[in-house]
């Protein structure tokens, strides 16, 4: 974090200093801001939470002695000086703001979507970074703490701060902006992920819609014009609006999209003048979208449209588990993008198995390995069914469902329209990831393709790694 004095803190959180004195209010913070003791380094300040498994508080001794010079807390603690506040996340969000208002020069670029906000923000970072210091999450941190906490790591020499913003309800995103007002909001797509939490799709676009709603006249909004949704959210800023689009006219469109044997797309990027030819290291045809709101992004905050193609040219896979493609030496090809799902991303990853098969001749033979979509509320018997019909149709070769959530995927493929009895044989239903594996083991051969993918609680992601020799992680 940029120096702060602990005055500075309590000014910025309206909190008040313990011990009272001048030795606490000079306290200086100069290292990082954390909510996790163990993340503690030299010049800390301690943020204690009160989280749903444990009290933060209880760990400042802990932050202490691993070097922390401060605590941000809701009671009087002994064990270091403290800022006190009534709510400790409302400070901490205070704070972060603090920070920013501290750094008029830096562009903050926030981005949000139901599928691929982590992958467009890690292509972001890259494509930024290449040309000036770029501070984005670590991993997918885009909630109430997570944003906060990204904001805080920015020094005076940092440039360009990306932050990824998800919302579970309304006014989340109007939370997360005031604590990191954007200068480039970018909206990738509004799809069914969380939608048991927000009730309809409609809400989902009301409160993704929040993200351009909190830009100043002068700022841009960055809009997927594919997505119905998301293009009519330009009637809600009133901020400039550049779009994006594959299949739509748009500002930045790509023409001849192809993918190649591992699902790496290479096109032409037309836009702000150009048409530039561009091949993206990382697989699946929906990073082309994401690609196209990383360029409009890197454009508006200064870059030229070649020096962003190229840095993103050269960006490649960071966060685990995202289409992570590994080709065995037995010559079956391992996609495990597991980290999460819901019925947009399992399409894209569907579509993204089928272009990889269709890249050799004769199409190699495929595999859908599919465990359960989280948080669908009412809709997600239906949405399972429509799945295990969307891997018929697509003409999936093998289709493994696993787990007992995911059980209306193969009835889904069992019943789809024009399945015949081998559709049918070629669906299987197993209890759990270790009987998958076993199938897996002994039916895999030379030339096959798998896609594992399955919400983050379905585990399959575990499965996909054994079967490509990593060690399982506890
Ligand atoms: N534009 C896209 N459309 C559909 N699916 C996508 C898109 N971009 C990425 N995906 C897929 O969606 C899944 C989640 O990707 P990612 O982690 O980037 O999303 P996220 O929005 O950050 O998710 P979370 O809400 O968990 O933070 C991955 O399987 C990825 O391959
Ligand atoms: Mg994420």
């Amino acid at each position: 974090m940029i120096p702060m004095s602990l005055r500075d803190v309590a000014v910025l959180t309206a909190g008040s200093l313990h011990p009272d004195g001048p030795g606490t209010a000079e306290v200086v913070v100069d290292g990082p801001v954390v909510t996790d003791s163990r993340e503690v380094a030299a010049g800390s300040l301690y943020v204690a939470r009160v989280g749903e498994h444990a009290d933060g508080h209880h760990f400042v001794a802990a932050a202490r002695d691993r070097g922390a010079v401060a605590a941000l807390t809701s009671h009087p603690v002994d064990e270091l000086p403290c800022v006190v506040v009534d709510d400790v996340q409302t400070a901490f969000g205070r704070l972060a703001r603090g920070v920013l208002d501290r750094c008029p020069g830096l562009r903050v670029v926030a981005v949000t979507g139901s599928s691929g906000k982590t992958s467009t923000k890690d292509l972001l970072e890259q494509v930024l970074g290449s040309a000036g210091e770029t501070v984005a999450p670590v991993g997918s941190l885009n909630g109430e703490v997570g944003v906060p906490l990204t904001v805080c790591r920015v020094t005076g020499a940092t440039r360009f701060l990306v932050v990824e913003m998800g919302a579970r309800g309304i006014g989340h995103l109007a939370y997360l902006t005031s604590i990191a007002p954007p200068d480039v909001s970018v909206v990738l797509n509004v799809g069914l992920a969380h939608v048991g939490e927000f009730g309809s799709r409609e809400n989902v676009a009301r409160a993704k819609g929040e993200l351009v709603e909190a830009l100043a006249a002068d700022g841009v909004a960055v809009l997927n014009a594919d997505d119905p949704a998301v293009a009519a959210m330009a009637g809600r800023t009133t901020a400039r609006v550049l779009t994006v689009g594959v299949a739509e006219p748009a500002d930045v469109t790509a023409t001849e999209v192809a993918l190649d044997h591992l699902g790496r797309a290479s096109f032409t990027l037309n836009g702000f003048g150009r048409s530039l030819p561009l091949r993206l290291q990382v697989s699946g045809a929906h990073q082309v979208a994401n690609a196209l709101a990383v360029v409009a992004a890197a454009v508006e905050c200064g870059m030229g449209v070649e020096q962003a193609v190229t840095a993103l040219a050269s960006a490649g896979p960071t966060s685990r588990w995202r289409m992570e493609v590994t080709e065995r030496d037995d010559g079956v090809t391992i996609v495990n993008d597991a980290y999460n799902a819901n019925p947009d991303s399992m399409r894209a990853a569907l579509l993204s198995l089928r272009a990889i098969a269709d890249a050799a001749d004769p199409p190699r033979r495929t595999w859908a390995v599919l465990g359960e979509m989280l948080e669908l509320g009412a809709d997600s018997r239906t949405e399972h069914e429509t799945l295990g019909r969307l891997a018929v149709e697509l003409g999936v070769d093998r289709l493994l469902v696993v787990g007992e959530g995911a059980r209306p995927v193969a009835e889904g493929a069992s019943r789809a329209e024009g399945a015949s009895r081998a559709d049918r044989a070629a669906t299987r239903w197993v209890p759990d990831a270790d009987t998958a594996y076993e199938l897996l083991t002994k039916q895999l051969t030379t030339g096959d393709v798998v896609v594992l993918k399955s919400s983050r609680d379905a585990g399959l992601r575990w499965l996909g790694d054994r079967l490509v020799g990593r060690e399982v992680a506890s």
